[in-house]
């Protein structure tokens, strides 16, 4: 097969587990390529921008002389389309900072060109749920829906559709929402979609259980037993677990998760002083249509005047202390009962959405980051040149990538519908 905006291949880890053989790659990054060079050396992989590569991938696959490839997975990246990237999108749009066009929604165009030139037997695309609604400028300066465009490029020769997943229907301990998009051009594998209209597997857990449907993994299920660690200076490392590593918070920070309760965010904390607890919480209010944080939760107790453990900062232009803005999704502690909210490359970062652990005062570790993406299920080596990368490289290389066992249960059907199975 052919990995399209490989990163460090740990979707790809899903694909190999398979049986199958990934014979060339192709991502932008120099480190990512380089990591993935460490974990896949057999794979040739091609460093740059698929606009300046493109003919490069198609002539080097057609070197190979193996025929079409099975398989071209391609996961172009995704803040373009994700609720939170179109979020800011919208805003530095308003703000005039940034035209209305984001030109990573278009790396879809080199992508169907490559397909369509090696005419794989399938095409497996993985983005954010956002996806579906995404509008693009085509390469004729049309502006099209960017699943309708996928259709009409590849059509009449392939057959499918996007799908939305929840990764934790398929026991992954994690809600990340995705589209999956798969097309082919096999013969079975048309007649098995206009029967079953789908290429995807039965999922196999749901919130609720019920026949033979177990209950989704909870967060507490998936690392509960993992050694403590503190956010401070010695309490943040475990010497035996490698990558079970927090980073280190600062003293303030510290002392609004210390002060957070199970399920709460610091927005709400109360006195800690008199012990005061009906201070007003932190909210939500609605400005220009849109929903925004409050700014006037307060940051001293109604009761005595001590200063809340709450996000505030001096600001430098009054001097004075102020509350920091922020949702109240923020500094919030994630829920033991439920699986993880979606990983994203930020989730060592207190201050973003739901990233507190349950009851320990940290963020998650780098490992438990593994653990909720499914990496920990297969063999991957987190160095370059047998040196570890750093803390917050890793973060990013676990936050975009896809679920390896996602993709090894979404190949393993298409290897079945295809009969692929009793070839290898
Ligand atoms: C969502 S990540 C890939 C995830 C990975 N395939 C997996 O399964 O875990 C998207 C990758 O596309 C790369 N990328 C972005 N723009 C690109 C471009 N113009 N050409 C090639 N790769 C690009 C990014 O550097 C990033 O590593």
């Amino acid at each position: 097969m052919l990995s399209l905006f490989s990163s460090a291949g740990i979707g790809e880890l899903g694909i190999k587990a398979c049986g199958m053989d990934i014979l060339l790659s192709n991502e932008l990054l120099k480190n990512r390529c380089d990591l993935y060079h460490e974990n896949f050396p057999e794979t040739e992989s091609i460093c740059g921008d698929i606009w300046d590569k493109e003919q490069d991938i198609i002539d080097k696959w057609k070197s190979k002389k193996v025929g079409a490839p099975f398989l071209v997975y391609a996961t172009p990246p995704c803040q373009g389309m994700s609720f939170n990237g179109l979020g800011k999108l919208l805003a530095e749009i308003r703000a005039g900072r940034r035209p209305k066009e984001d030109p990573r929604n278009r790396l879809i165009i080199p992508t169907l060109r490559i397909i369509k030139k090696l005419r794989p037997d399938w095409v497996l695309f993985e983005n954010v749920q956002t996806m579906q609604d995404t509008i693009i400028r085509t390469e004729s300066d049309d502006y099209q829906n960017i699943i309708d465009y996928i259709k009409d490029e590849l059509s009449p020769d392939y057959l499918g559709c996007a799908e939305v997943v929840n990764c934790a229907d398929y026991g992954i301990p994690q809600t990340r929402v995705r589209l999956i998009t798969i097309f082919t051009k096999s013969e079975k594998g048309k007649r098995y979609f206009k029967k079953h209209g789908s290429f995807l597997p039965p999922r196999t857990h749901s919130e609720i259980a019920s026949g033979t449907l177990k209950n989704w993994v909870s967060l507490k299920e998936a690392i509960g037993k993992l050694p403590y660690l503190s956010a401070e200076k010695g309490k943040n490392e475990c010497p035996n677990i490698k990558w079970h590593v927090v980073p280190i918070m600062k003293p303030d920070k510290f002392w609004w998760v210390c002060n957070t309760p199970a399920n709460e965010t610091a927005y709400n904390n109360q006195c800690v002083k008199c012990g005061y607890d009906k201070t007003p919480r932190h909210g939500m209010c609605m400005e220009d249509g849109r929903h925004q944080s409050r700014k006037d939760t307060p940051i001293f107790c109604a009761k005595c005047g001590a200063l809340l453990p709450r996000p505030s900062m001096i600001d430098s232009k009054t001097n004075e202390r102020r509350l920091i803005r922020g949702f109240d999704s923020a500094y919030r502690r994630m829920s033991w009962e439920v699986p993880s909210p979606t990983l994203t490359q930020n989730f060592q970062y207190e201050a973003s959405d739901k990233k507190i652990h349950p009851d320990q005062n940290r963020v998650l570790s780098v490992y438990e980051g593994m653990i909720l993406q499914s990496i920990n299920n297969y063999n991957y080596s987190f160095t370059i040149d047998k040196k570890p990368i750093s803390r917050v490289m890793c973060c990013e290389v676990i936050g975009e990538s896809v679920p390896p066992l996602l993709i090894e249960y979404a190949c393993k059907n298409i290897l079945k519908i295809d009969g692929a199975y009793e070839k290898m």
